[in-house]
């Protein structure tokens, strides 16, 4: 019987290894792993850079004379892209391009266009500040413009990237085979070969059999089509959903009834604009296993052939199932080859002021409060809807019924303001998913009533197995209560270091902000898709993400991952580090390998970060959901060496191949940067920057330092004055400037750079200090780079010269 990419090169989930649903607590490794399955890999882009330009023009933004116009930034952009690649590409200036309120920054964003078809994966992006461009990624293809309508031959098969995927399985089953002969007495053997074959071995196997052999294919769908392939997608995606379904049933049913599914499938056509190029956008009905019609599109992906990089027909789909949500490129032409895939869900496991202040009641909710990371550290007490007056002008609850998905008609073409007396608002909609289905506008929700007071009972009891589950649901009051405010205090928080309207944040009203509205975070509570992990699903901006939290049944009472902030954290970062990098409307930058990987970090970091406080002290992730005090990763978070040994090296070991892991290693690179700027910039006990003035001013209060002009007399940016403040600053920062699919070197350089921009690089040599302390510093390298994050790296432990004299 084949099955088909049971595991994922990028398990994308909270936790790498999560426990399967047993009635009684076990401990983690004992136990067969049920796993969401998913799918992500793609071709590697030797030629894709993160380049820096004219630094000197960086240094506190000297601006231009007075005298001097200063351009506007798209057109600098669009006419550096020009100069830069010569007359022949074509491109368009994408609409999610944004200029950053606090910096000043513009993020342009330019797509490929060859044969008037977008290139999926050619994306420049480009930093530009007071009219000039100081940095840029680029992926664009560089070969001749392939010609479109040659149906002489099919494609060849893409040799170098099934030579590439032999080769890598060869140098994959040698590491793990001389890590088994060197594992000292006690590790955990066992644990590490399921990883090894789950993570590595089987998916390579089957990537490699779904793309390269074409042995399992029925005849029917890898030859049918020739030609008329260009103008239907239905065989591409019928064989894209044989390889994406979880359920061998839904399998053998598609190949059985081929034909049927083809006929059922109904197509209608949307047109949509990229910039300025039109494209038709075809939307199918009743694909098997989708739980929404599928959106399709033509364009071209660049393959490695021969060598070189090549583009390849494809179609690009968008697939929405019921634990997945796939970006993928499938071969236009049969055989209908699966080049790229990008799922859109990340597991965990591991402006203005408004005029009128909101005026109805103010909720308060009993919570474990903001910087309480669980139940193990603190108890709840009652916390007001200390909602941030720029970042929710409406607070929490209310939000314009014209934005409101769950009205009638009517009520959206009224005016008004709903206030709720749920935790229903404009940021988040929150709820209980008992059953674990993907409809939720309905779901049951806490209602304070008149009162607007949430204060709902926490007594989980010891009870046997069998009453666990339903012990867990009397207090599902509480727990969609918490998730609500935790989830809510995350978006007000990131708002205010950048996460905002334009560059893609979550929000069913953007008050005119700009970006694309409608998109406010689903939060599902317990939900009964699964145990022991948490997820989130970033489309792009203008569609909702979908944050679902389980039930842990790792300890009597279960423990519920809602109440632990640093869960719920790590699966809203998703959407934070997915929306910022390479644009609010392209989902697909973080999809595998490093960039997947440094996805997980983030969220890591930001949830670490968030619950630190002034003394030091090291931190577990998911401990007390997992109820395992070294928690949900290889190591806690430390600054000791010994007790966190992970440096970028680490990442060629076995067990380092799923995007967890390698996450861990960035997460635990920032802790060790973040300590840094602390020791030399001191720490603030609330991340939170002041609320505005009434005229609408930023205090500096003693969270920025004092507000600097320039010659001119404008304002520059606010710098928060602490070390952990920066930092998030900083990080958030790196992420709108680095390119698309980055790498470790590359979200380093655009980090480093982000303070060259917001300080003048005053921070340069802490920075280079922190990162070289774990071998990334500015000579570490890798060799033999692949999609899911393989290649021989080598740590460089030393420092740029300009930081030398400093280093004693
Ligand atoms: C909701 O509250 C706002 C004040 O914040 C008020 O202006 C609005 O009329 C209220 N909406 C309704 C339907 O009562
Ligand atoms: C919670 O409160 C109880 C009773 O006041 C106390 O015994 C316990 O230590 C508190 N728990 C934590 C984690 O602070
Ligand atoms: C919350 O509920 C508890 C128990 O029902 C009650 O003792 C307490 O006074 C309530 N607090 C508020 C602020 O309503
Ligand atoms: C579990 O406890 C409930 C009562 O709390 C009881 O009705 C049930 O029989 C118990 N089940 C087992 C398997 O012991
Ligand atoms: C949740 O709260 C409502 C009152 O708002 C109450 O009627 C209901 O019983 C509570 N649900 C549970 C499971 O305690
Ligand atoms: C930090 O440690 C000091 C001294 O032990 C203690 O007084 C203080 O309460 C601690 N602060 C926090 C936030 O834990
Ligand atoms: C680092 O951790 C190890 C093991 O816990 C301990 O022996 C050592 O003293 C620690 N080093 C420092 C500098 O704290
Ligand atoms: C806003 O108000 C503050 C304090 O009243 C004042 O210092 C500041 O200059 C005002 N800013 C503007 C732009 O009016």
């Amino acid at each position: 019987m084949r099955t088909i990419f049971a595991a994922s090169l990028a398990a994308a989930t909270l936790a790498g290894r999560v426990l399967a649903h047993s009635p009684v607590p076990v401990d983690a490794d004992d136990v067969p792993v049920k796993r969401r399955k998913t799918l992500g890999f793609g071709p590697v882009h030797p030629h894709a850079t993160f380049k820096q330009v004219r630094q000197e023009s960086l240094a506190g933004f000297a601006p231009a004379p007075a005298s001097v116009e200063v351009r506007d930034p798209v057109e600098v952009a669009t006419e550096f892209v020009r100069a830069h690649l010569g007359e022949e590409t074509g491109f368009v200036v994408r609409k999610d391009s944004y200029t950053d309120r606090a910096t000043g920054v513009t993020h342009v964003y330019v797509r490929q266009v060859v044969n008037g078809i977008e290139v999926a994966d050619g994306d420049i992006n480009v930093n530009v500040k007071d009219g000039k461009v100081f940095s840029y990624g680029d992926s664009f293809y560089r070969g001749p413009a392939p010609s479109m309508y040659s149906t002489a031959v099919a494609p060849q098969p893409h040799a170098d990237y099934c030579t590439q995927l032999e080769y890598q399985m060869d140098v994959e089953q040698t590491n793990f085979e001389q890590w088994l002969a060197s594992a000292e007495q006690g590790e955990q053997v066992q644990l590490v070969r399921r990883q090894f074959r789950e993570s590595v071995h089987e998916p390579l196997k089957r990537l490699h059999s779904m793309n390269c052999a074409f042995v399992d294919l029925p005849a029917d769908m890898a030859h049918k089509s020739t030609a008329a392939a260009l103008e239907d997608p239905r065989h591409a995606l019928l064989q894209f959903m044989v390889a994406a379904t979880p359920s061998e049933e839904v399998v053998q049913d598609i190949l059985a009834k081929y034909d049927q599914h083809l006929a059922g499938m109904r197509s209608t056509f949307e047109a949509h604009l990229v910039g300025d190029l039109q494209t038709m956008v075809e939307v199918i009905d009743n694909v098997p296993d989708a739980v929404n019609p599928v959106k399709a599109k033509l364009a071209y992906i660049q393959v490695p052939e021969g060598g070189k990089t090549v583009l390849d027909l494809v179609w690009k789909f968008e697939v929405e199932m019921k634990d997945n949500w796939y970006e993928a490129a499938v071969s236009a032409k049969a055989p209908h080859r699966i080049v790229s895939v990008v799922d859109w869900a990340s597991d965990s496991p591991f402006s203005p002021v408004p005029k009128e202040p909101v005026e109805r009641k103010m909720a308060t909710y009993n919570v474990f409060a903001w910087g309480i990371n669980d139940p193990s550290v603190g108890n709840r007490s009652i916390e007001k809807e200390t909602y941030d007056a720029i970042a929710s002008p409406l607070g929490w609850h209310s939000l314009p019924y014209a934005n409101d998905p769950a009205e009638s008609d009517y009520m959206r073409a009224t005016k008004g303001i709903k206030n709720s007396t749920t935790t229903w608002g404009n940021n988040v909609f929150a709820h209980e998913d008992w059953e674990g289905r993907n409809a939720w506008m309905y779901n049951y929700r806490p209602d304070a009533g008149e009162s607007m007071n949430f204060n709902f009972t926490y007594e989980p009891k010891l009870t046997n197995s069998t009453d666990a589950l339903e012990e867990a649901q009397k207090y599902i009051n509480a727990t969609v209560t918490q998730l609500f405010y935790t989830s809510n205090m995350v978006h007000d928080l990131y708002y205010r270091y950048g996460f905002d309207e334009v560059s893609g944040n979550f929000q069913q009203h953007n008050f005119g902000r700009g970006g694309e509205e409608g998109d406010a975070v689903i939060a599902n509570a317990q939900d009964g898709s699964g145990y022991n992990n948490a997820n989130f699903m970033t489309p792009p901006d203008g569609q909702n993400g979908r944050c679902r939290m389980y039930l842990w049944n790792t300890a009597m009472p279960y423990r519920d991952g809602d109440l632990e902030a640093g869960i719920v954290i790590h699966e809203l970062s998703h959407g934070l580090s997915t929306r910022l990098t390479g644009g609010p409307a392209n989902s697909g930058c973080l999809g595998w390998g490093e960039s997947g990987g440094m996805g997980e970090g983030w969220g890591d970091f930001l949830a670490t970060t968030i619950r630190s406080n002034k003394n030091y002290s090291d931190y577990a992730m998911g401990a007390w959901a997992a109820n395992r005090p070294q928690g949900i990763r290889n190591y806690v978070y430390s600054l000791n060496e010994t007790v966190n040994p992970s440096t970028y090296k680490t990442l060629d070991k076995p067990g380092y191949w799923g995007v967890h892991a390698i996450g861990e290693v960035w997460a635990e690179i920032l802790w060790v940067v973040s300590q840094r700027l602390i020791a030399k910039h001191g720490y603030t006990e609330t991340l939170f920057p002041p609320a505005p003035l009434e005229n609408g001013t930023i205090p500096e209060g003693d969270f920025y330092r004092p507000q600097e002009y320039t010659a001119t007399g404008e304002k520059k940016p606010l710098v928060p004055k602490h070390g952990n403040s920066l930092i998030v600053q900083l990080v958030l920062n790196g992420m709108k400037l680095q390119q698309c699919r980055p790498s470790f070197f590359d979200a380093r350089d655009a980090i480093i750079q982000a303070d060259q921009v917001l300080t003048g690089g005053e921070n340069y040599c802490e920075l280079w200090k922190g990162f070289s302390a774990r071998g990334l510093g500015p000579d570490a390298r890798v060799e033999g780079r692949t999609p899911w994050g393989g290649g021989i790296r080598t740590d460089d432990y030393a420092l740029p010269k300009t930081c030398l004299e400093d280093v004693a």
